[in-house]
């Protein structure tokens, strides 16, 4: 329909940042767990679905054509070719305990809603308790609060601050502790902030050196990806595949680069489990 990433990238920050002051508004009172997801340690809040409940409102009263990809609800296919994909509280762990940051992340894509075949065309993640902002449209570059970011110098990995996050089923825990105690002697130090989006922006402004995770949901990674890649950065797969479920890396190219052996070396992207059968 001839909208322009400009209006998508300006549309995702209306829509984070309107979502970001319910979710804001709503701790402490409103912060109860309504269900557990994938284990009983993956809460979902009240408030995760309020957020999402909104962004789905705006969305469906300005762009009705376009699909919705969210964490909290159903799958809307839309007719326009593009998706919305919506993560309401990343780092809703965070949020329940009133720990560091989370946030609202928005973002638009062309193309099936699967990070392995789509275009993010513009994103917004939206920290909902510092409010600071970062946002990027494809071929724009990407933004903090309006001041364009770019990844960071680190000269190499051992200097390097990295971030990373685990998911919430114990055996998968249990791999991630073992590729982190390879990764962990070769680095700077580790940070485990509790929002996957988050992360991805802070590699953006070099806040992080690199970021690495297996078994993100599109949702989780969607506007991060854009802002680091906006950035300046990359963001891959392990053994030259495509960033998704499996495993994303995200920074500068120079560290990046050390960093994909000791991943695909310790099998973090499970890729040999997978072939153990
Ligand atoms: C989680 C956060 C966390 C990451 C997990 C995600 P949620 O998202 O991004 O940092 O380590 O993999 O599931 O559950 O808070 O939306």
């Amino acid at each position: 329909d001839g909208v322009t990433v400009t209006a998508l990238r300006d549309l995702a920050v209306r829509l984070a940042t309107a979502a970001g002051a319910l979710v804001r508004e709503g701790r402490p009172e409103r912060v109860v767990v309504a269900a557990t997801k994938s284990s009983d340690v993956d809460p979902v809040t009240v408030m995760d679905r309020a957020s999402e409940d909104l962004l789905r409102a705006m969305i469906a009263a300005e762009r009705p054509d376009d699909g919705i990809l969210g964490e909290e609800g159903d799958d809307v296919p839309g007719t326009s070719g593009l998706t919305w994909v919506l993560d309401p509280i990343d780092g809703t762990v965070n949020y329940l305990y009133g720990v560091g940051v989370w946030a609202v992340s928005v973002a638009v894509v062309a193309g099936p809603p699967d990070p392995a075949s789509w275009t993010v065309l513009a994103g917004c993640v939206h920290g909902v308790a510092d409010g600071r902002t970062w946002s990027a449209g494809l071929g724009e570059g990407a933004t903090r609060d309006g001041a364009p970011v770019h990844v960071g110098s680190a000269e190499s990995l051992s200097r390097a601050l990295v971030g990373t996050g685990f998911g919430y089923d114990a055996g998968r825990r249990a791999q991630q502790a073992e590729v982190l105690a390879r990764v962990l002697p070769r680095i700077r130090d580790i940070r485990r902030i509790g929002s996957a989006a988050v992360d991805l922006c802070l590699v953006a402004d070099g806040s992080l050196d690199l970021y690495y995770e297996r078994g993100l949901n599109p949702w989780d990674m969607a506007a991060g990806a854009l802002v680091v890649a906006e950035a300046g950065g990359v963001v891959t797969g392990l053994r030259g595949g495509t960033p998704g479920t499996a495993m994303v890396v995200a920074g500068p190219e120079h560290l990046v680069e050390e960093l994909l052996p000791i991943l695909e070396e310790a099998d973090a992207d499970g890729a040999g489990e997978a072939a153990a059968g």
